[in-house]
């Protein structure tokens, strides 16, 4: 018999060609330490975005949890002020958790601020039902209801410890060329290649059995409303290269993997933003000051 380093030797040569075949394949999604700065003053280097089970022995463990529920499965739980057949986290990838995915990691610190939609100051109980009458159109919640201080108590946990005006520097995506041209029959073209076994022929998705989300539509009446920033082509685009077609990576973290050119996705996005959707009665109120961006749908 073979000395047992032999052995483990030996036993150690197939996992080594697998090792070594896997080099070339796309690493896996990194778990990154972002820096922190208030103002200009760096004021930590290791942000961590935490993990499902850093919440456990946390004093506030059972509302940040609701809250965390409330973000992913918001249809099932709030039927009364969803309209679409839509989470918030249909949009905010991975539990509003991941760079260029519409996150919440700085949205605790953020507000209030004045936006230029509104045209006044808009808080954090603001911008959360802005999404709820637009994107999930829908009705606001009660801004003291259990369901808002748990939405709000998830996103501050996301800045846990951190001094005020703290501001992660993780990328949160939203960027595209905008003199792009968008050519919406070259969009269609690419829907049919990249988006419709997801998204569906007519952008109605698709739903389980039980009538619940799997893969949220792009338009009709189940969709987001004109008022809604995905509404507009080129914060779509922005959010479809960098997010879409969801399985499928390339290079980074999942779904994140660049399939999409700029232009393919300004395509892609002025096709699927101008199908039919719900109409937004609020629109009469939105750039009272003007400063309209030129893909406003109104
Ligand atoms: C159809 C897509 C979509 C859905 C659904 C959606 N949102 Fe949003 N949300 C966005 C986009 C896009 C932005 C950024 C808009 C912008 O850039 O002006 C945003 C912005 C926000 C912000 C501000 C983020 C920050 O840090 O500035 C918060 C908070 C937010 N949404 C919460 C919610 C909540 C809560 C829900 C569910 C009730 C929801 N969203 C549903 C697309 C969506
Ligand atoms: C493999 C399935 C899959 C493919 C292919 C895919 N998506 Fe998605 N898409 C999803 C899922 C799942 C979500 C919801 C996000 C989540 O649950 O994390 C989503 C969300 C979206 C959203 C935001 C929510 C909404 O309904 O408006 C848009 C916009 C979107 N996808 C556009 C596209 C476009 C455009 C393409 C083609 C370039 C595409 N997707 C390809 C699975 C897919």
């Amino acid at each position: 018999m073979k000395p047992l380093s032999k052995q483990l030797l030996w036993a150690s040569v197939p996992v080594a060609l697998a090792l070594a075949a896997c080099t070339g394949q796309p690493e896996a999604a990194k778990k990154n330490h972002y820096e922190v700065k208030v103002g200009k003053e760096v004021v930590k280097t290791d942000y961590v975005v935490p993990g499902p089970t850093d919440v456990l022995g946390h004093e506030n463990a059972d509302l940040i949890v609701y809250g965390g529920r409330l973000l992913n499965d918001t249809k099932r739980l709030l039927p009364n002020n969803v309209g679409a057949s839509m989470n918030c986290n249909s949009c905010h990838i991975a539990n509003g958790k991941e760079q260029k995915g519409a996150p919440y990691i700085n949205s605790y610190f953020t507000y209030p601020k004045k936006m230029p939609r509104a045209g006044k100051v808009v808080d954090l109980q603001m911008r959360i039902n802005g999404c709820f009458q637009r994107s999930m159109n829908g009705k606001p919640l009660d801004v003291n209801s259990k369901e808002m201080h748990a939405m709000i108590a998830y996103m501050a946990w996301l800045s846990e410890g951190l001094p005020k005006g703290a501001d992660i520097q993780m990328d949160v995506g939203g960027k595209i060329n905008e003199s792009l041209v968008p050519n919406p029959e070259r969009g269609k073209q690419l829907y049919a290649q990249q988006c419709v076994t997801c998204h569906g022929d007519n952008g109605q998705g698709l739903k389980d059995a039980r009538g619940n989300n799997v893969f949220p539509p792009l338009w009709g009446d189940e969709s987001f409303n004109i008022g809604a920033g995905m509404a507009r082509t080129y914060k779509a685009a922005a959010f479809i290269r960098d997010n879409m077609p969801m399985s499928v990576q390339k290079n980074g973290a999942w779904g994140q993997g660049g399939v999409l050119s700029d232009q393919d996705a300004v395509d892609i996005a002025e096709y699927f933003t101008h199908q039919p959707r719900p109409d937004f009665a609020g629109k009469v109120k939105d750039w009272p000051e003007g400063k309209k961006p030129k893909d406003a749908r109104y």
